[in-house]
C-alpha cells in the first residue's frame, strides 16, 4: 500500500485517540490522516518509562519518513511523559494531550482527575495539579490512577454489556476529568455513574490543530509554497481519508468504522 506524505498523524497506545481523531477530522477538512495505535503494547500506563520512550521513538521515526504537517500525541500518558523531548527532537509541530484541569476547576467545587499510572507519577501532570490548585482554589481537585481501566477498555470497548463500574474511585465530585483519551469511549457511563459533568481536552485539541495548520497554509503563502490540501489527492489504501499505521492497524480501522464513521 503506498502511503501519501504529508498528512497530519495521531499516536496513540491503543484505541483512545481515535476519539482525538474523529474531533479533528470534523474540524479539518481535506486533510490526509494518519492513525498510530501501538495496541500490541497496550495500556502504557503500568509500563516503565523507558519503554513507553521505546515504542514512542518507533512511532515518531514513522512520522518523520512520512514528512508530517504536524503529529497529535493523542495520549495524556505520552504526553505527560515525554512530549517536551519530542519537540526538542523532532522538526514539525507536536500537539499534546493534556487533563482539561483548568476547565474543570473553573466551576470549583470536588473535582476527580481520573488518569494513568504513569501520568500520575508524571512531573508535568503533578505540576499542572499544583498549577490548578494555586488558579482555583475554589475547587478541591483529587487524582486518581485508574490502573486497569485503559486495559478494560481497550479489550471490551465493543461488549455494550462490559461493567466498567468497579474501576472507578469511589466518591460523589461534582466534576469528573478525563485524563486519558481510553476514558473518553465511556464518558456516558463515568457521568452515569458520578451523577456529574465530565471534561476531556478532545475540542481544545481539535481547535489547536486547525490554528497549526492555518499558520502554516499562511506561512507557505508567503514563502509562495503550494499548500498540498485542497489538491486532487489519491486516496488509494486510505479509508476515510485516514491511513492506519501500527501494530493495530486492523482492529482500529474496523472499530473507527463502528464507532465514528457510520
Ligand atoms: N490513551 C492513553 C492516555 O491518554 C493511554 C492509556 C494507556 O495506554 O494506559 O493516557
Amino acid at each position: 500500500m503506498r502511503i501519501l506524505k504529508g498528512g497530519i498523524a495521531f499516536f496513540d497506545s491503543g484505541i483512545g485517540g481515535m476519539t482525538v481523531l474523529a474531533e479533528c477530522q470534523k474540524r479539518c477538512k481535506g486533510e490526509i490522516f494518519y492513525y498510530y495505535g501501538d495496541n500490541k503494547h497496550a495500556p502504557y500506563g503500568n509500563l516503565p518509562p523507558a519503554k513507553i520512550r521505546r515504542y514512542v521513538e518507533k512511532a515518531f521515526r514513522k512520522f518523520r519518513r512520512l514528512k508530517v504537517k504536524a503529529v497529535v500525541v493523542a495520549c495524556n500518558t505520552v504526553t505527560a511523559l515525554c512530549v517536551d523531548e519530542l519537540r526538542k527532537k523532532y522538526p514539525f509541530p507536536i500537539i499534546g494531550a493534556e487533563p482539561a484541569l483548568y476547565t474543570a476547576a473553573k466551576r470549583g467545587g470536588e473535582i476527580f482527575a481520573l488518569v494513568t499510572r504513569a501520568t500520575y507519577k508524571s512531573e508535568r501532570f503533578q505540576r499542572l495539579l499544583a498549577e490548578t490548585a494555586r488558579r482555583y482554589p475554589a475547587a478541591k481537585v483529587s487524582a486518581y490512577p485508574c490502573d486497569l481501566l485503559a486495559g478494560m477498555i481497550e479489550s471490551h470497548i465493543t461488549d455494550p454489556e462490559f461493567c466498567y463500574e468497579r474501576y472507578f474511585p469511589s466518591g460523589e465530585p461534582n466534576g469528573v476529568v478525563l485524563g486519558c483519551t481510553h476514558y473518553i469511549y465511556i464518558k456516558e457511563a463515568i457521568a452515569a455513574f458520578y451523577q456529574c459533568a465530565t471534561y476531556d481536552g478532545n475540542a481544545g485539541i481539535a481547535k489547536q490543530l486547525c490554528a497549526t495548520l492555518q499558520k502554516q497554509t499562511n506561512a507557505n503563502k508567503r514563502s509562495g509554497k503550494k499548500s498540498k490540501k485542497g489538491q486532487k489527492r489519491v486516496e488509494k489504501g486510505a479509508f476515510f481519508g485516514i491511513f492506519f499505521l501500527g501494530s493495530g492497524k486492523k482492529g482500529n480501522k474496523r472499530l473507527y468504522k463502528q464507532m465514528f464513521v457510520l
